[in-house]
């Protein structure tokens, strides 16, 4: 088992461990009833997770712990909503989970985003754990202290930072995932090479196929580097003033294609597409050359992620989704691009770089 220790600056003492190996599902109830961090436990999942490893959870939880109460919602994007979050929060009230409660978050990183909020409010904020059981849960999600629900709006416009009490990955539960949900995890995975670490990116070009395999070195390894660089970045810059935003590489564009498409596009697709775009704005502004934009093309596709972005899209279209953007300042495009891999642009010490328009229609015509 790996462990990883993350410490956010905050005026509370809020750090926390990131425990990693194979079979940890079976040591969370002891660990809680050792630590005592609670007297009423929800355990928040969805659906198909429920189906996969609640029932499992819940028993070890309800043999070691006086109260426990298993919370369900219908797993997908669409859950993740104030509704469900309301929905969440009356399920543990009408138990009468009072102070004195936490949440355990069992899920992808809708359960994770979600629950989290709710810990973060219930009662003013009740410790939460969080177990990802995506992969994208595992290296992104759970790590960071980043909770939210989707509004009719947007994605994330409602939420909280709120660090997790202890975030478990038990590699064991990523084996039911289909080829699709571990190309999402590789899309991030990639990206922490990228702005990172070279020897991590080397990593991955030597090992990508065997991840696909479930095997359990690799697995391990891999999470555990992506969950070291970001909680290296999370605790330098818990409120992404500026190094955390290195962790967006790709997501500026990433995200304008997802918004476009109306999400038929995945997350991991599109930042997947967003590296590629950004990293073709970086050749003209940053010394990133055109072999590390081959490898990086390379890495992606072998890891069956698309390396365009969509037919027929409307360069004018992503510019102005990217005007409107979180990152945007004062209606002008700013991305983190990379340097080199392993390391990202810094200018006049920001990490944030403004991109000119033109650059960015270029990129897409190239
Ligand atoms: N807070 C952050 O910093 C952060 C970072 C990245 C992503 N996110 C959020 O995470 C969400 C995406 O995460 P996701 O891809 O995990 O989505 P998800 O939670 O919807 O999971 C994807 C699907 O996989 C299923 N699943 C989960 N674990 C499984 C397992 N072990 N075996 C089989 N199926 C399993 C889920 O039931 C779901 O159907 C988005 O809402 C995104 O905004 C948040
Ligand atoms: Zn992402």
């Amino acid at each position: 088992m790996k462990r990883i220790k993350v410490t956010v600056s905050s005026n509370k003492d809020n750090s926390y461990e990131i425990l990693i190996g194979q079979g940890l599902l079976g040591r969370i109830a002891g660990d809680l009833a050792e630590a005592s961090i609670a007297h009423s436990h929800a355990l928040v999942t969805d659906s198909k997770v429920a189906e996969l490893y609640g029932a499992k959870l819940l028993s070890s939880l309800e043999d070691a712990l006086s109260e426990v109460r298993m919370i369900a919602f219908p797993a997908g994007e669409q859950s993740k909503t104030r509704e469900i979050k309301s929905f969440i929060e009356n399920g543990m009230l009408e138990s009468g989970f009072g102070r004195d409660s936490s949440v355990i978050a069992l899920g992808g990183g809708v359960v994770g985003d979600i629950a989290g909020f709710v810990a973060a409010t219930y009662m003013r904020g009740v410790p939460c754990v969080q177990v990802p059981t995506s992969l994208v849960a595992c290296v992104d999600s759970s790590v960071g202290g980043k909770t939210a629900v989707d509004t009719p709006h947007g994605k994330n416009l409602i939420g909280a930072f709120y660090q997790p009490w202890r975030v478990y990955v038990d590699t064991d539960t990523l084996k039911t995932l289909g080829p699709k949900q571990v190309a999402e995890g590789l899309a991030e995975i990639i990206k922490y090479g990228v702005i990172e670490s070279e020897d991590f990116f080397q990593y991955l070009e030597a090992n990508i196929e065997k991840i696909y395999g479930f095997d359990d070195a690799t697995l391990l390894e891999v999470i555990e580097t992506s969950c070291r660089i970001k909680a290296e970045v999370v605790e330098k810059d818990e409120k992404e003033q500026n190094l955390r935003k290195i962790l967006n590489f790709g997501h500026t564009v990433g995200h304008a294609i997802e918004q476009l498409s109306d999400y038929t596009i995945s997350h991991g697709e599109a930042i997947s597409a967003g590296m590629i775009i950004e990293g073709k704005i970086a050749l003209g502004e940053t010394g990133w050359s055109e072999g590390e934009q081959e490898k990086l093309t390379r890495l992606l596709e072998r890891a069956g992620l698309p390396t365009e972005p969509p037919r027929g899209v409307d360069v004018g279209k992503i510019i102005d989704v990217m005007k409107i953007d979180k990152k945007a300042r004062k209606g002008k495009i700013e991305m983190s691009l990379p340097e080199r891999i392993g390391r990202m642009k810094e200018q006049g010490g920001n990490y944030g770089i403004k991109v000119a328009e033109h650059a960015i229609t270029s990129a897409f015509k190239s």
